[in-house]
């Protein structure tokens, strides 16, 4: 076996995006009980361990991403009191918790910065980055991933402050000692208390370039994976290997290529969420999946790392649309598109991140008016589209195609009221499928999207070359299919997916002619055949007898 055994590495995670998981007081917003109340459903879903976006004091310009404390609770997700008791009852159940760690930027409200930016000699100054220039002359010609300069001037001091997201999430100083000291003493607080790991936001940008650089043909390359970038995550990886924990790094830019040096057996973190097959800020609409990139991608990866580090496999999160809308087929082929995308990543190489609703195949949100959405980049995309002459169908057409809200709408529960979510109106819309797409409908329902996703769980658990056997790909060149086997020692398994809305019709090498037994699969009488024909959307696991 190239890799060692670890229980992260064995586990299945499921991301929880708590303001939309399960509000428990009726105020229109999931909290902290409401994830304890839904612990038994994640136990019998079959997880291992969940990620829980920010739930620290913060202004909410940016959901959470803009932490003013990071060692207090926000009031609208609950007290401390009560994530300590999720805490207890997570690790009853044999869950762990995994918590967003954002140090790469605070909020403009978070102490520090209120102090930094009283005067040029405050003792909280050098905390942040700040850089001599006139009102109508910025540093340098820098774009912000959320639009706009990343430099704000602030009167007060005639200076510019650097933020590359918000304006209200200025970057912190990387080459300040006393403020990595201060965030370290953070981060072991939260160690001390129990928890299980780290999810590290935005972690590729903490090192910036000199600002005499320009931007490549990627805008975001003056702050994204720079060189010198490993100086600080050592000091990063040094403290986390006092603990027994997990650690999944955010890292746009980082190449399969480097993807060793990041996650390996001396990598900073156990594992990064890559960018290569998902590419998060892409504001225009796409055409029809390119299945040949997505493939070509995804097996990069799967390449670069095996016996070298370690994948974390996902479709979804909050800051991308749904993956049946987006890769699939959400009106034809609903069910059959949820499992077979479901399917041809949860057998890669890595451990599988299941992003709440994922498992019961939640769709994007039909929105109708710029009213519902709320994520600060889709407004601001919205302005820019119709200052470039878009009608106002187009513009929303676009941002409503694009916005990670479509992945924000509450859990939808039951076919109750509020989706089951909440006794109020939720803070954002519910998407009107709840009738037909809903927790309650799928536990009943063998056949189910849900029931797939545990059965997958189910298998992966029970047979260690799924998780720890390594990657061959089968005809790579083919532009419907997907397949590939994993194989350890004796063991062998082979993955077939069609990731279109046609039938597609192959011819196998004679290597692969032996006899194989399905596992499992979304359509019936599947029998493997040296050479056949999978229906749309059809997908199929089997292992070799
Ligand atoms: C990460 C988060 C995203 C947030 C950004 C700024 O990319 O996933 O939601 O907006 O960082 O913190």
């Amino acid at each position: 076996m190239k890799h060692t055994r670890t229980w992260w590495k064995e586990a299945v995670g499921y991301q929880i995006y708590p303001a939309s998981f399960k509000d428990s007081n009726g105020d229109g917003v999931g909290d902290i009980n409401g994830i304890r109340e839904k612990l038994p459903y994640l136990k019998n879903l079959g997880i291992d361990f969940i990620w829980i976006n920010p739930i620290y004091l913060s202004p909410f310009i940016d959901n959470g991403y803009d932490i003013s404390d990071y060692q207090a609770i926000h009031p609208k997700f609950g007290s401390m009191a009560e994530f300590d008791a999720l805490l207890e009852e997570a690790h009853q159940l044999e869950i762990k918790i995994i918590m967003d760690l954002v140090i790469n930027h605070t909020s403009d409200q978070h102490e520090w910065f209120i102090e930094s930016r009283k005067t040029t000699d405050n003792p909280y100054r050098d905390y942040y980055i700040w850089v001599d220039g006139t009102p109508d002359q910025v540093p340098n010609d820098w774009q912000s991933i959320f639009g706009g300069s990343v430099w704000e001037y602030d009167e007060q001091t005639g200076q510019y402050y650097l933020h590359i997201f918000a304006k209200e999430q200025p970057d912190l100083n990387w080459e300040n000692d006393q403020l990595k000291e201060e965030l370290f003493t953070m981060i072991r607080w939260w160690l001390d208390k129990g928890v299980d790991g780290f999810r590290l936001d935005a972690i590729s940008h903490v090192k910036k370039d000199e600002y005499s650089v320009k931007a490549t043909e990627n805008p975001f390359s003056p702050f994204q994976n720079v060189s010198g970038i490993d100086e600080y995550l050592t000091e990063l990886k040094d403290l986390f290997d006092e603990y027994a924990i997990m650690t999944v790094g955010e890292a746009s830019g980082v190449t399969a290529q480097e993807g060793p040096k990041w996650v390996g057996e001396d990598g900073y973190f156990d594992m990064i969420f890559e960018f290569d097959h998902i590419s998060i800020w892409k504001h225009e609409k796409e055409g029809d999946l390119d299945v040949l990139n997505l493939k070509k991608s995804l097996s990069a990866w799967q390449e670069a790392l095996d016996g070298n580090g370690w994948n974390a496999l996902y479709m979804e999160n909050h800051d991308v649309p749904r993956l049946v809308s987006v890769f699939g087929d959400p009106q034809r082929f609903w069910q059959d598109s949820a499992k077979a995308i479901g399917m041809m990543y949860f057998f890669l190489q890595g451990t599988p991140f299941i992003y709440q609703g994922q498992e019961i195949g939640m769709t994007n949100m039909p929105f109708e008016s710029i009213d519902q959405i709320n994520a600060l980049d889709s407004k601001r995309l919205h302005q820019e589209l119709l200052k470039e002459g878009k009608t106002p169908e187009i513009a929303l057409d676009i941002v409503a195609d694009t916005t990670r809200d479509n992945s924000r709408t509450p859990m939808q529960w039951s076919d109750e009221s509020y989706a089951g979510f909440s006794t109020n109106k939720p803070w954002l819309v519910l998407n009107p499928n709840f009738k037909t797409i809903n927790v309650v409908e799928q536990e009943q329902d063998d056949s189910s999207i849900f029931h797939f996703y545990k059965e997958m769980i189910r298998v992966r658990r029970e047979h260690l070359g799924l998780i720890y056997g390594s990657f061959k790909e089968y005809l790579p060149e083919h532009a419907q299919l997907y397949i590939y086997e994993r194989y350890l020692t004796e063991e062998r398994y082979l993955i077939m997916v069609n990731l279109t809305d046609e039938p597609a019709s192959y011819v196998l090498p004679t290597e692969l002619d032996t006899k194989w037994q399905l596992l499992m699969g979304n359509q019936k009488d599947q029998h493997f055949e040296i050479q056949g024909t999978l229906a749309p959307y059809e997908a199929r696991i089997y292992r070799k007898k």
